[in-house]
């Protein structure tokens, strides 16, 4: 076993990919005599790679491209036809530029201030004994701080749908089945209500905010000086609120870690900011999210003496990393004490990526994440609750993974 696929180059993983998920490079690398994992997905060449030197490689421009190595139903959920994810050289950067702009220390702050308040209004009506879904609860508390934030208006009866939909675009990109098609019908569904406020904006019947994310979308000139088209702005307008409301998955997992390893909550609650960081680090890096992230082989590359046709696929091996036993002493113990003091390198820590995020396509969203969970978890510490009978399970086998009830909570009521 484990050999499977590694020793058989013509022998195509597709399937093996969306039946064993997070394992599956994993568990090719472990069949696999060198350090490489030559397998086929998609019909097409692909080769895995793991490791900070990897990820380094992997990030230079002259070694990968992106535009043509995402597949029509990740671009279809997840991302979006014409995302920034999609573009290389100068377009990556002019487009990328926008990102950064909006992730500024007074725009971060304000997204957090918008999203605690959310979350403060909710928890205060968690108690009596209610049955609270924290994943769902979360998804809507995240909705209502990111689209205030983002200039993008929203009544208040219209938050559980949109909530509903950003986490389908998550949800659906890694299975053909039943969730795949909800999150085309939410991309479909968003993207046209987006589209109209963009060319409202523009046509001046609404206003956006001054800097927000709605207002830089519609005004932004690409590398070639013209607007993005409405729908692209649409698209990239969702790229910032879809994975904001994405973060629920990390507050959801930072539940199961509080549950499973109770001895965490006192730092967390006595507002630690050195051990709430490291905590929020921890979860990033033990939980499973982004399997990997991908790109083509510009040329014939060589890594590590090993050959890597041009076009083939080159997949980084992020949850593979994140577990590596070279970089992480113990690395299936969740211990956020490994990161008081450890100075982190630019490719060592990849939930979101590896690299410069200005410069390649590491997440720009990285420091918001980091915030947001910083301050639910503080928030979710200082509640006190019960966690009754439930199926905790993650299985590793549903990309994206997450507990299979969605966390539920029980009579909650501030902490003393
Ligand atoms: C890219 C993960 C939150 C916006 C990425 C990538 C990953 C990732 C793995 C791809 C890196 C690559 O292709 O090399 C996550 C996770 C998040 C999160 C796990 C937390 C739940 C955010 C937030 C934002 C954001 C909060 C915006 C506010 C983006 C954008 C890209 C990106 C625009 C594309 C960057 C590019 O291609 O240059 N993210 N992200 N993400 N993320 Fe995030």
């Amino acid at each position: 076993p484990g050999g499977r696929g590694s020793g058989m180059p013509n022998f195509d993983n597709t399937f093996l990919l969306l039946f064993e998920g997070y394992g599956w490079l994993p568990a090719r690398r472990r069949g696999a005599s060198g350090e490489v994992v030559h397998t086929r997905v998609m019909g097409q060449r692909a080769v895995g790679l793991r490791g900070p030197d990897a990820a380094r490689f992997f990030y230079d421009e002259d070694h990968v491209e992106r535009g043509t190595a995402l597949p029509g139903f990740v671009k279809s959920t997840l991302f979006g036809h014409g995302a920034v994810h999609t573009l290389d050289g100068t377009a990556h950067r002019v487009r990328k530029a926008m990102f950064m702009s909006l992730m500024t220390g007074e725009g971060i702050a304000a997204l957090v201030d918008a999203t605690t308040a959310a979350w403060d209004a909710a928890a205060a009506s968690w108690t009596g004994g209610r049955r609270v879904v924290l994943f769902d609860e979360t998804a809507r508390i995240l909705t209502r701080g990111v689209c205030p934030w983002a200039g993008i208006p929203l009544d208040d009866a219209d938050v559980p749908a949109l909530a509903a939909d950003l986490v389908a675009l998550v949800d659906g990109f890694a299975t053909l089945g039943p969730r795949h098609w909800r999150a085309r019908r939410a991309r479909a569904r968003r993207e046209e209500w987006l589209g109209r406020l963009v060319r409202d904006v523009r046509g001046g019947a609404v206003t956006a905010p001054p800097g927000s994310p709605l207002d830089v979308a519609a005004r932004h000139r690409d590398a070639d000086g013209e607007l993005l088209d409405a729908r692209v702005a649409a698209v990239e307008l969702l790229n910032v609120i879809r994975p904001t409301v994405a973060v629920t998955w990390f507050v959801t997992f930072a539940a199961h870690a509080l549950h499973r390893w109770p001895r965490h909550r006192a730092a967390l609650r006595d507002g630690d900011a050195t051990l709430t960081e490291a905590f929020a680090h921890e979860v990033r890096r033990f939980y499973p999210f982004a399997p990997f992230v991908g790109g083509r082989a510009v040329r014939e590359l060589s890594w590590r003496g090993e050959r890597i046709p041009a076009g083939a696929l080159v997949l980084l091996d992020v949850y593979g990393q994140n577990h590596d036993p070279r970089l992480w002493e113990d690395p299936y113990a969740f211990e956020p004490r490994r990161f008081v003091g450890r100075r982190l390198g630019a490719f060592d820590l990849i939930p979101q990526g590896g690299g410069d995020p200005a410069a390649g396509h590491r997440c720009p969203g990285e420091t918001v994440t980091v915030a947001l969970l910083r301050a639910l978890v503080t928030r979710l510490a200082r509640l006190d609750y019960d966690v009754p009978d439930q199926d905790l399970t993650i299985s590793l086998r549903r990309v994206p993974a997450r507990p299979a009830s969605g966390f539920v909570l029980t009579a909650a009521r501030p902490a003393a």
